[in-house]
């Protein structure tokens, strides 16, 4: 295990190599760790899939000062607890990879943005960023170096849209949850207006493996396409639900399920990406090697890395009803095509689901879906059209059933 392992104190973790990469990182040049990171192809484990490497190079050579380095362990998404089970399991490898990053983009300051539901494993973070500055390995001069660095807890308050990255600083700066157009992005403009880099936790847990084995031999995990090791969270009817750690390429959806004990009942469909924000797909998927190339190709993006497995006993009506509701819920109201356009696909699904649906219906959800695609501000809108979406395009002829 390269993420899973368990190291759970910090004796644990230094005995067993940790820190060894932030002392081989702190004798290499900045420009260096990023040029490691870039070869090394790490794409965000957060859902947008962008190049860690790349990011960090727009921080780094952004003149504006102070810059910061968000940690986002915000994880609002139902379906997803493979950042839950990698904070619980291996905290200080996310920590010392916050701390590279921050050397690699001169930020002197950091933030650890944690959901309120985490309270316990928050109250463990903030112990374990404690003794970090009592070993030397925050704070001023860092391991005797000219690098200083601190990291500041902060505790959400239970909102999904938070987890983006925009609503997130807003947050951090104690205004309310709303994101912000982009561009700018948050390494032009971002907390504070200053030169941000934001990554997930999973991200930041990679970039010690990346640096003790050097980009080559990281390359050389996964395929040519996507390496490296991936988190995945496996729920639904399965037999065996929990989080999963795999090389990405490497095994099939198929496979992934058997490891996770197989369905439970008939499979009918896979919720790929994320419980609210992901596809819902069908068996012809199972074939598929989980990488984010695989993926594209297919149509779909990993996401978060999340496989829920539905049997036939599931409505997908109500499966839809579900997350219509949550993204209602969840929407910051900020612009209209989201706040109005969200009510609307939970009304329409409602009356559906409770036998009066017409084929005027569809076309209006499919309107809906369509609006929220192309006009709403932030992603969290257009995500909210992903299940639908799909699901018409993968059980339409089950789902048109009940259409009159
Ligand atoms: C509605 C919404 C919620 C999000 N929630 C999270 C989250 O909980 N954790 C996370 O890491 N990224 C989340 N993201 C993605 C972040 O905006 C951002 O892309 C990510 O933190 C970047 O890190 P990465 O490059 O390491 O993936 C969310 C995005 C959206 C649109
Ligand atoms: S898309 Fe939804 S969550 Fe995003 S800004 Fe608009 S209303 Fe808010």
């Amino acid at each position: 295990m390269m993420l899973l392992r368990d190291a759970k104190t910090l004796d644990a973790y230094v005995s067993s190599g940790g820190f060894s990469s932030l002392k081989k990182a702190l004798r290499m040049k900045q420009s260096e760790v990023i040029k490691e990171i870039s070869v090394s192809g790490l794409v965000g484990r957060g859902g947008a899939e962008f190049p860690t490497g790349l990011k960090m190079k727009f921080v780094a050579q952004n003149l504006s000062t102070p810059k910061y380095v968000i940690a986002n362990a915000d994880e609002g998404e139902p379906g997803t607890f493979k950042d839950r089970v990698l904070m619980e399991r291996n905290p200080y490898q996310i920590l010392e990879g916050m701390i590279i990053a921050a050397y690699a983009v001169g930020a002197r300051k950091g933030f650890f943005y944690i959901r309120h539901e985490y309270r316990k494993i928050a109250r463990e973070i903030e112990k374990e960023i404690d003794e970090l500055y009592s070993e030397g390995y925050l704070g001023s001069n860092i391991l005797g170096s000219k690098f200083s660095f601190d990291i500041e807890l902060v505790i959400g308050a239970g909102s999904y849209v938070c987890g983006e990255e925009t609503a997130l600083m807003e947050s951090i700066e104690g205004k309310r949850g709303f994101p912000r157009i982009k561009p700018p992005y948050p390494a032009q403009r971002g907390l504070w207006g200053k030169p941000t880099l934001i990554n997930n936790v999973e991200t930041l847990a990679n970039l010690p493996l990346i640096i003790e084995l050097g980009s080559k031999r990281y390359t050389e995990l996964g395929t040519h396409l996507c390496p490296g090791p991936k988190l995945f969270s496996v729920s639904g009817f399965v037999k065996n639900p929990g989080v999963y750690e795999e090389i990405l390429g490497k095994i099939t959806v198929r496979e992934l399920i058997e490891r996770a004990g197989g369905a439970e009942g008939n499979l009918k469909a896979i919720m790929i990406g994320g419980g609210a924000a992901g596809y819902i797909v069908d068996k012809s998927f199972l074939s598929m090697p989980l990488c984010y190339h695989h993926a594209r190709e297919r149509g779909i993006f990993l996401g978060t890395g999340d496989i829920i497995v539905l049997n036939d006993e599931v409505n997908l009506w109500k499966v839809l009803l579900q997350i219509a509701k949550f993204f209602e819920h969840e929407s910051c109201g900020q612009c209209f095509p989201c706040r109005y356009g969200t009510k609307r696909m939970r009304e329409l699904i409602e009356k559906i689901l409770r036998g009066e649906g017409k084929r005027r219906d569809i076309e209006r959800l499919d309107a809906i879906a369509n609006a929220l695609k192309i006009a709403s501000l932030c992603p969290l809108g257009s995500s909210a059209a992903l299940a639908y979406e799909s699901a018409m395009e993968y059980h339409r002829d089950e789902l048109m059933e009940v259409i009159s």
